[in-house]
């Protein structure tokens, strides 16, 4: 289901749109102010989240259940269903694919459905496109491979792989209906969106209380989560079963807005902005295996990707007496950098 809301002043503008539209081939997007119905399934995915402003580009994306009663063919369902399950339980590829303990969803919650979670659908309407991460233009695959050789500390499967052909009909099903390439659109609840400068500058110590109060139930004193009898139940914060040092989520503004807008789990937007800023410097002040882009010296690593990544992180950074990622673990796996990290140009 796609809304697109549209200002009542642009009406007129729309209706002419329309016409021209009509008139030239070009469709132009749905529009339509939101309705109570999809403010309701809004408030239900993201309770607590503020509400579309004017000019957001609102989607929200088909369950599987209007999968299933679809009229696409009986075979890409089934890939689609694969892709579900890749990334739900990506753990089924432990030590092939994955050498943490998160699933894709352990970030994208909602199986990558929610909007402030990361939906995952945005990546299928606006790649290819220039990354800075990379520097260079990326395709959803390798997208996809990012968040494998990062966030779950692995190695990507294979470019043109049924891996990669099942998580990449399942990210652009959920993309259903919206318009490729809108330069410059504000998609609600795009990835997670950033918070407003915290008014007290992040603090460890305070940090840590909250994790204590609101965390650590769950996610464990040590931060190493909780699995039992080799299924996740909570995945780990930091240590070797967590994301590495050059995952976006090492980013403390990003781990502050996925903290704020998600946890506690099943108590999101609770927590303050502040509270948010301050637990998330103290998680991300953590180890956790090794930048795969480490050059052998942290500092040099740190200053190499500092203006399009580290300069939001702690890594190579003193916090409390520790100089963070000055080591050489790299978690469970017995390589630093995955094949499928490599750069590209068209010069
Ligand atoms: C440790 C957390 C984490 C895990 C686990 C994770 N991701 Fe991500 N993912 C992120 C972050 C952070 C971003 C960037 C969001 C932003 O830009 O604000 C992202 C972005 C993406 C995007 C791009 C979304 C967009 O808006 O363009 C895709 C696609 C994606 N991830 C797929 C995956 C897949 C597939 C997996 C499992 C193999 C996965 N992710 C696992 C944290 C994670
Ligand atoms: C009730 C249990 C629970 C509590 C309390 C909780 N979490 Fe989580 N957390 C989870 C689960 C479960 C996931 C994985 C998402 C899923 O399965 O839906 C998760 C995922 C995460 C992730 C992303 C995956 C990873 O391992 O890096 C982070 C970061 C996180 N939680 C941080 C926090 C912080 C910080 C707090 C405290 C403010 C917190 N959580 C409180 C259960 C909890």
């Amino acid at each position: 289901m796609t809304i697109f809301r549209l200002p009542a002043t642009k009406v007129r503008h729309y209706l002419l749109a329309t016409l021209t539209g009509i008139l030239t081939g070009v469709i132009p997007l749905a529009q339509a102010e939101l309705s109570e119905e999809s403010r309701r399934i809004l408030a239900n995915m993201a309770p607590g989240a503020p509400a579309p402003v004017e000019g957001d580009f609102v989607h929200i994306p088909p369950t599987l259940d209007e999968l299933q009663a679809s009229a696409l063919h009986p075979e890409l369902k089934k890939v689609i269903l694969r892709g579900h399950d890749i990334f739900t339980n990506t753990q089924q590829y432990r030590g092939q694919y994955v050498y943490n303990e998160l699933n894709c969803d352990s970030c994208h919650l909602g199986a990558g459905r929610l909007p402030f979670s990361g939906p995952v659908w945005p990546a299928a309407v606006t790649l290819p496109d220039y990354r800075p991460k990379n520097d260079h233009v990326n395709n959803l695959e390798e997208r996809i491979a990012g968040c494998f050789s990062y966030s779950m500390n692995g190695q990507p499967p294979a470019y043109g792989s049924d891996e990669m052909l099942a998580l990449s009909s399942y990210i652009q099903w959920l993309a259903k209906g919206v318009p490729m390439y809108q330069p410059g659109a504000s998609m609600y609840g795009r990835g997670y969106p950033r918070l407003a400068d915290a008014a007290e500058q992040p603090d460890y110590h305070r940090g840590e209380n909250i994790y204590q109060d609101r965390c650590s139930v769950c996610h464990g004193d040590d931060g190493a989560g909780l699995n039992t009898r080799g299924k996740v139940v909570f995945p780990a914060l930091w240590g070797d079963e967590s994301y590495n040092w050059g995952a976006g989520i090492s980013r403390v503004f990003t781990l502050a807005s996925f903290i704020r807008h998600n946890m506690p789990l099943g108590q999101p937007n609770t927590l303050s902005e502040q509270e948010a800023w301050d637990v998330a410097y103290y998680v991300n002040a953590q180890e956790r295996p090794q930048d795969p882009r480490y050059t052998g010296d942290v500092k040099e690593t740190r200053e190499r990707y500092g203006e399009t990544f580290h300069k939001h992180s702690l890594y190579g950074l003193e916090v409390g007496g520790r100089l963070l990622g000055d080591h050489d673990n790299v978690g469970n796996k017995d390589f630093l950098k995955p094949e499928a990290l490599r750069s590209r140009s068209f010069d």
